[in-house]
């Protein structure tokens, strides 16, 4: 099995959900890859941060950097995002829009300041018109205190099933 890991982050919450993930999978697949998403908009600062919740409400999209692994290449993509203003962030957006019909088994995360993950796991579901095989809320507190290991470990255990 061939698990692709496409994120976006702008903070490293959402990278450090991905490098968990990542290292827990390599215990049970042969092949992991991450995708980290680039985003060519500066999201930095305050300007940068109300941008990026202007952006994310309006759906937005915005310029990414040229992907390395192509989803079609993969029998499973896991897809993170922040949750920015109660949806994805645009660079998800951008790639969803992109290779939306190169991707079959789904599987998404978020991670959040305590809004929680819904309406984005909606949001994606719509784009891709493809149900999750799991989905996985985080909490980014959770996440940079480390304790989101039993989650995380739920939400593995469905993806490998
Ligand atoms: C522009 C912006 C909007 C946000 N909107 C929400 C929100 O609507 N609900 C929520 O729970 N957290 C919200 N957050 C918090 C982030 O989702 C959370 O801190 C996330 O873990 C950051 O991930 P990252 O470090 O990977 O960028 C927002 C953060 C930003 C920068």
């Amino acid at each position: 099995m061939k698990i692709l890991i496409v994120f976006y982050t702008r903070t490293g919450i959402t990278r450090k959900a991905a490098e968990d993930m990542a290292e827990l999978l390599k215990k049970h697949v042969d092949n992991v890859q991450m995708e980290e998403l680039i985003d060519h908009k500066d999201r930095s600062g305050k300007i940068g941060y109300l941008a990026a919740a202007k952006d994310a409400m309006r759906k937005n999209e915005t310029e990414i950097d040229e992907i390395k692994h192509h989803p079609k290449d993969f029998d499973m993509i896991i897809l993170g995002t922040p949750v920015w203003a109660g949806t994805m962030a645009p660079a998800l957006r951008t790639y969803l829009n992109s290779y939306r019909k190169d991707m079959h088994d789904v599987s998404f995360y978020c991670t959040h300041g305590g809004g929680g993950a819904s309406k984005t796991f909606k949001g994606i579901k719509s784009i891709l018109d493809l149900s999750p095989k799991a989905t996985l809320s985080l909490r980014d507190k959770d996440v940079k205190e480390g304790k989101h290991s039993s989650e995380l470990q739920e939400f593995i255990k469905t993806i490998i099933r």
